[in-house]
């Protein structure tokens, strides 16, 4: 058994429910699919309560902390889940380990087991992916992807919980909203594949071809939406065929962070997917558009779109934190 196991098997469970099971937490949350279907939507429910009524939740982790460590900025990410914490009556500490990466100083194993011994939790923001896989092996204290090059699990779970106010959870659920992504297919096309599969969601990725989607992550977005009933479309260098008919049009920055050298030449292979209003025009009449922000005007969506009444970025940036709330609960207090 690894240590990992062993100390997921002595966290405190909470007692059992008569009238309902509630599904096993993962030990960390580094890709979506650390949680099962029932998992992500008992996130949701959380993240509702937790939204609807704060102070319900005010002392639930009184006494625990939380280390944030980045390699990268970040706004929303590092905020609400410092917020997070304190407002469930714990406490936060940063750690900005830009612009070095955190194994430059020294080896990832002996900062995980330095962590270990004063947080109850670690939320990483990295280049690499394997950073975050290398740093949960070694930390007997729950792991959460803040963002890696691969994924961004917390954003995809905001994503799908927003959409499900807009339009209804047994809608997105049951495939009839479609969501339409447009853009690189990297971290977030990856975790909203496969977070859109786990929520039994219709997703439509629309990508330019030297720019896909990871071949493995893709077969394994199709592999859980056989069993969830979700829909996910590919489509290369058509965006239309994406947006049509889609009740969410989704997009990211042409240049991730760690790409910005890349962004001239992005620019132009980019360009004809960008969000603007003929794009738009091409999804349904009562579509919203979604951003995980930040956002860069008249590159990847015009400032007419993302300004207008469609646009429900601030309802999702602001769904980060009940999201950030209902993850940590779930990591440390199930
Ligand atoms: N969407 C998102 O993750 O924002 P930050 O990069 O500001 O954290
Ligand atoms: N794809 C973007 C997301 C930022 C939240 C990046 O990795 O920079």
């Amino acid at each position: 058994m690894s240590t990992k196991v062993a100390i997921a098997a002595l966290k405190p469970t909470a007692a059992p429910s008569p009238r309902r099971q509630r599904p096993v937490p993962p030990a960390d949350l580094i890709r979506d699919d650390d949680f099962s279907p029932a998992g992500v939507s008992a996130i949701f429910d959380l993240a509702a309560d937790v939204k609807k009524n704060p102070r319900r939740y005010q002392h639930a982790l009184e006494g625990r902390s939380l280390a944030v460590l980045f390699e990268k900025r970040s706004l929303r990410t590092r905020l609400t889940f410092e917020l997070a914490m304190k407002s469930l009556g714990g406490d936060s500490v940063f750690m900005d380990s830009a612009p070095q990466r955190i194994p430059d100083r020294e080896p990832i194993a002996d900062v995980a087991r330095n962590l270990e011994r004063w947080v109850d939790a670690v939320a990483l923001r990295t280049f690499s992916h394997s950073t975050v896989e290398e740093f949960a092996q070694w930390s007997r204290v729950p792991i959460v992807n803040g963002l890696s090059e691969m994924f961004h699990p917390c954003q995809a779970l905001t994503d799908f919980f927003t959409l499900g106010e807009a339009f209804g959870r047994n809608g997105v659920a049951r495939g009839k909203v479609k969501l339409a992504f447009v853009g690189d297919g990297n971290n977030v096309a990856h975790s909203l594949m496969l977070t859109g599969a786990l929520c039994g969601a219709h997703v439509a990725v629309a990508v330019p071809e030297a720019y896909q989607p990871n071949a493995e992550i893709v077969a394994r977005a199709r592999d859980i939406a056989a069993e969830t009933g979700a829909k996910l479309e590919l489509h290369v260098d058509d965006p239309g065929a994406a947006v049509r008919g889609a009740k969410a049009v989704y997009t990211d920055v042409w240049a991730s962070m760690g790409f910005e050298h890349e962004a001239a030449e992005r620019a132009q292979v980019f360009a004809p997917f960008q969000v603007n209003r003929a794009l738009m025009a091409q999804a349904a009449p009562d579509a919203v558009f979604m951003h995980c922000l930040p956002a860069h005007r008249e590159e990847e969506v015009t400032a007419e779109v993302i300004e207008s009444p469609q646009s429900i970025v601030f309802e999702q940036a602001e769904n980060r934190l009940h999201i950030a709330k209902a993850i940590l609960l779930t990591l440390l207090v199930h």
